[in-house]
């Protein structure tokens, strides 16, 4: 399928796409937190309500992956989980700074991601070798090889060959609370949409995302070669998406001759 944004409420959107047509979906939907319009409780029951949905039009072991925060989060997995997903890992956002103002809480520095699958959580796309890291100091001996610490006494200790490409990424990344410029109150950083899409996405794929905002998971499907379909209620988020897709791709054509010089 060609890639497009589309404007409506997601619910009816979705009813009209085929079973199993998209590879994942990769989403951000309305939290009910503080600041969207109308009643927040509301607002945190849509995404349940379009999850079984989703899962129609996932294909099997097609990935979910989605943006969430406490206390919504919590309830949205188990939604996830009575509409057929399987949970495959929770990853934590370390936003490092939390937000300004002192309102008796804690200083909350973190948000989740959920990733599951439409099937069994083992069949969906994984691409862990494009998001390898370096392997963290202690377990280098300076051979050029790391050993694994401990061992009992008397046990052999066993000997770690370190995949060449890296350690596996971590289950909490780093990232940070706004991207500039900031279009979307809810915005979320063009970088760790990038992290899910390589993850969770072959090229050629196709992802949704239902909930599109200001087009940054779009965005990053684009920058990566996998196809999208982004969706959104309202006709400026998706005029926003489309303009940020039309920058991005003549950056990209900018480019090319430069990088061929
Ligand atoms: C959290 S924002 C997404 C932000 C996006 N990830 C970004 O980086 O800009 C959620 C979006 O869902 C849209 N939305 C709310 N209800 C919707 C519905 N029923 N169907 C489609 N979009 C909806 C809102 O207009 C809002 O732009």
């Amino acid at each position: 399928m060609e890639s497009r944004l589309l404007v409506r409420d997601c619910r009816e959107l979705l009813r009209g796409f085929p079973d199993g047509c998209a590879d994942a979906v990769i989403t951000d939907p309305p939290y009910g937190i503080g600041a969207y319009k109308g009643d927040s409780k509301k607002v945190a029951l849509l995404f349940p309500e379009v999850l079984p949905e989703i899962h129609r039009v996932l294909r099997p072991g097609g990935a979910l992956a989605f943006f969430g925060r406490w206390p919504t989060f919590y309830r949205w997995a188990i939604a996830a989980e009575e509409a057929g997903f399987r949970q495959r890992e929770e990853v934590i956002r370390n936003l490092r700074s939390p937000a300004a103002g002192d309102l008796g809480s804690l200083g909350r520095i973190h948000e989740t991601l959920y990733i599951g699958s439409s099937s069994q959580p083992k069949e969906i796309t994984f691409n862990v070798d494009d998001l390898r890291v370096p392997y963290h100091d202690r377990y280098r001996d300076g051979k050029g090889f790391t050993r694994l610490r401990g061992g009992r006494k008397g046990e052999k200790m066993t000997r770690f060959v370190p995949n060449p490409l890296g350690a596996r990424p971590p289950s909490i990344i780093r990232s940070t609370r706004v991207d500039k410029p900031r279009y979307h109150d809810g915005q979320k950083p063009l970088a760790d949409c990038e992290w899910l899409v390589k993850l969770l996405a072959n090229e050629g794929d196709l992802v949704l995302d239902p909930f599109c905002g200001a087009g940054t998971i779009p965005l990053a499907c684009a920058n990566l070669g996998r196809s999208f379909i982004g969706m959104d209620i309202e006709q400026h988020w998706v005029d926003v998406s489309e303009k940020r897709l039309a920058d991005a791709a003549r950056q990209r054509n900018l480019k090319l001759p430069l990088e061929a010089d």
